[in-house]
């Protein structure tokens, strides 16, 4: 593969990053995951203005302007001959001597990478549905940022296998706050219930993607959080993410949704969003 390293497209086995970057040493870097579907990138406006967000509220210079980093996707993506895939970048504050307090004027490292994932739009777990547990929201209190600073939701997918499951929805003052890498929804009566955005969950560009085809084919949206009981009670659940669309969720700790099957809500809205973005 060959990959982006701070202005360079160089292979994979020759790229290379300081040992004292701080985001191999602090997590102090934030990141961004834009699918490629049919070899062309899904929402870059989206996920670049998000970019930019998270790089302003940790004090961070952008490493470059948004169409270089365009350029910088449509390229790699060119040059792995990613048809369906994704593409990965990262931006740290940069390499400095290891102290809590970090230079005003450290130079930002920039990298990006491919990752081909054939047969995303046509997964089959999309037919089958994700069975997910509950676990505690120990995460800091800045999730609207998307720092690189994984490691809860790492443990919390491991966590989900460990007992079965696929993934994790995690819960706060007794709310499901999103899943370990996605947003979460209920469905109710018709009414599409996902949680209102705010620091203690990531503002997903899918989400915002896909609660718009949702009011424009005039299906109901609530935007306020929900308990797991309100949810396994509810008729369906799904969770939204750029590298799993609209993926329906058919069991919460044990306990199935609606059918236990996929459900119609979810179905229609993962067809609307793929027929629209690609
Ligand atoms: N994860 N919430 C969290 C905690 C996430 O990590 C993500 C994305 C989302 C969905 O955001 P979007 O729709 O913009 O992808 C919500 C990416 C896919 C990842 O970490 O791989």
């Amino acid at each position: 593969r060959i990959v982006y390293v701070n202005g360079e497209y160089v292979n994979e086995s020759d790229a290379k990053i300081s040992i004292f970057d701080r985001g191999f040493l602090m997590a102090d870097g934030v990141y961004e995951v834009t699918t490629v579907l049919d070899g062309k990138l899904i929402d870059f406006d989206g996920h670049a203005k998000r970019l930019t967000r998270s790089l302003n509220e940790l004090d961070m210079k952008p490493a470059c302007t948004d169409e270089e980093l365009l350029e910088i996707h449509r390229e790699l993506v060119k040059r792995n001959n990613v048809e369906e895939g994704m593409v990965y970048l990262q931006v740290t504050r940069g390499a400095a001597d290891r102290d809590f307090a970090y230079p005003k004027d450290a130079k930002p490292s920039l990298v990006l990478f491919t990752q081909d994932k054939p047969g995303l739009a046509n997964s089959p777990a999309a037919q089958i549905g994700m069975k997910v547990i509950s676990i505690d929201d120990i995460r800091w209190g800045r999730r609207d940022i998307k720092t690189v600073q994984l490691l809860y939701p790492s443990m919390g997918k491991m966590m989900a296998k460990a007992a079965g499951c696929d993934d994790a929805w995690m819960v706060e003052d007794g709310s499901v706050t999103e899943g370990t890498s996605n947003n979460a929804y209920i469905v109710k009566d018709g009414v599409i219930i996902t949680r209102h955005l705010g620091n203690e969950i990531l503002s997903g560009i899918t989400r915002a993607a896909v609660l718009r085809f949702a009011k424009e084919a005039q299906m109901k949206v609530e935007e306020r959080s929900f308990t797991i009981s309100e949810a396994q009670d509810a008729d369906e659940a799904f969770v939204t993410s750029a590298s799993t669309f609209v993926m329906p969720v058919v069991e919460i700790d044990g306990t199935a949704v609606g059918t236990g099957n996929v459900g119609p809500v979810a179905s229609r809205l993962r067809e609307i969003y793929l027929d629209e973005m690609r």
